[in-house]
């Protein structure tokens, strides 16, 4: 048999989202609807993808990436039009081809992969489901011992017709040899005026093809998304499958409808979830990584043994046994070493901190390279802006930062120097020296006790 190839829909606007951005667009877990049906094809093993692109289209290809054809349909005339623009492609193809929707996330590689089975020998195998409320689904018509007759969308069925729960899930394999001519047959005499491709189902069972079936196990795999209730519905089904799949592989998720984790998110063994996080994007969590409550994670790379609380942390590096929070926030660029501690109210941007170093408390550090060993007091800030430009912050290994220091930068302190309490600054500390610059104390003896003397006379 010939390599299976797959006809992703994804030109029409998707009307009922009320959006200005094009339905495949929408995000389900972090990712576009687009990217998940792709995906799914990819992981069951088809290699050729052609997707029909239209409204937004640029974007649309943009989201998809490389690796796959594009052909534009500039104008939305059904499903069945959609289909025809891949028809040069597949001119002289001889196997059998899958049509998806772009706007049916959920379904996972082994359907697909069933399908391609379902649709051997046969000129097309329609994917159906059971729907306990199949509202705006097209209805699968079958004959009295079950011979599929075609599909009747919504608009154009009879009451008789809409009593049927079975549904057109929008996916299916058909032989191309059989596809492109039935699709040159088909007219848009239907309520919307459309090219519908689920007339050629009805169109090759006349001409005496046979037309098979594949019910999805799953209802819910085989949702559509046509309105902005459905994608919060699949993102909930996704969400779900994802925190699932995690603790089957040994990561404790404590209250896990309060975690919400991306599709493309990793975390390692025997690693403690606990409520209210966010684990988004490409993130990666180590084992035996405690995090939570409160946290939200965005592009980072976390070690072993990582403890998080009440954070934020977005595009960092961070190594094994740091602790962070509660209430930190790491902004983008930042690599942090081993065993380092960032406490509470801290904000690390774009700083590179050695193993073992310590930022505990109140402070801003931006733009700095910090060595290792380091402690920095309570209240420091890397003042890093001068209005125009960042400057860079250097601090060696093994230097001490009392509280409430200003580093005006750019500024170096030298391996082993102390800073004090208090100072603002502003020029280099050489090494193992004390930095110091602050006013000079002065104390005025009795000072209180003759204003007290002068007040109650
Ligand atoms: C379609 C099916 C319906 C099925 C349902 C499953 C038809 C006529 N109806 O209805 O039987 O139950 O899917 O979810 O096929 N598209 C284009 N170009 C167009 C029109 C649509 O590329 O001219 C794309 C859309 O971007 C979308 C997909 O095709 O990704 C499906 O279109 P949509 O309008 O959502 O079809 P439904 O009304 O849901
Ligand atoms: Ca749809």
């Amino acid at each position: 048999m010939a390599q299976l190839a797959a006809i992703v829909l994804a030109a029409g606007q998707g009307t009922r989202m009320r959006s200005r951005r094009a339905k495949v667009l929408h995000k389900v877990c972090g990712k576009p609807m687009i990217g998940h049906v792709v995906d799914s094809l990819r992981r069951a093993g088809v290699r050729e993808i052609v997707v029909v692109v239209g409204h937004q289209g640029e974007k649309v290809k943009e989201a998809v990436g490389p690796g796959v054809e594009f052909v534009w349909q500039r104008e939305q005339l059904g499903t069945g039009h959609a289909v025809s623009m891949a028809k040069d492609i597949f001119a002289g193809h001889e196997g059998h081809v899958l049509v998806l929707a772009g706007d049916t996330p959920l379904l996972t590689p082994g359907t697909l992969k069933e399908l391609g089975d379902a649709g051997r020998g046969l000129a097309a195998a329609i994917l159906t489901a059971r729907m306990p409320k199949p509202r705006g689904y097209g209805r699968i018509i079958r004959e009295a011992d079950g011979t599929v007759l075609g599909i009747v969308e919504e608009r154009d069925a009879s009451p008789a017709q809409l009593a049927v729960d079975e549904v057109n899930t929008g996916t299916y394999i058909f032989r191309s040899q059989d596809l492109f001519p039935a699709l040159g047959r088909l007219r848009p005499d239907n309520a919307q005026g459309e090219y519908y491709l689920t007339d050629v189902i009805g169109l090759l069972v006349q001409e005496g093809k046979r037309v098979g079936s594949l019910q999805c196990k799953d209802w819910q795999e085989a949702m559509g998304i046509n309105d902005r209730v459905q994608l919060a519905f699949a993102e909930g089904v996704l969400r779900e499958r994802i925190r699932r799949e995690l603790m089957l592989r040994g990561v404790t998720i404590y209250h896990p409808e309060s975690v919400f984790i991306d599709l493309d998110v990793e975390v390692g063994q025997d690693t403690i979830i606990y409520p209210f996080c966010f684990l988004e994007g490409r993130t990666v969590v180590g084992e035996d990584c405690v995090i939570g409550p409160g946290v939200r994670i965005i592009d980072c790379e976390l070690g072993r043994g990582v403890e998080v609380q009440n954070a934020t942390l977005v595009g960092s590096k961070i190594g094994d046994d740091v602790r962070i929070g509660p209430y930190a926030y790491l902004r983008p660029g930042n690599i942090i070493g081993e065993q380092v501690k960032i406490g509470d109210f801290v904000e690390v941007k774009n700083c590179r901190v050695g193993a073992g170093s310590k930022v505990p408390h109140l402070t801003y550090v931006g733009d700095a390279i910090i060595g290792e060993r380091v402690n920095i007091g309570a209240g420091v800030i890397t003042c890093n802006y001068d209005g125009r430009q960042k400057h860079q912050t250097i601090i060696e290994d093994d230097v001490f930062v009392g509280s409430n220091v200003n580093l005006i930068a750019p500024v170096t302190i030298r391996q082993g120097a102390y800073v004090a309490a208090g100072s603002t600054i502003t020029k280099d500390v050489p090494p193992e020296s004390l930095g110091i610059a602050r006013a000079r104390q002065d104390n005025r003896e009795g000072w209180a006790r003759k204003r007290k003397e002068r007040a109650d006379k």
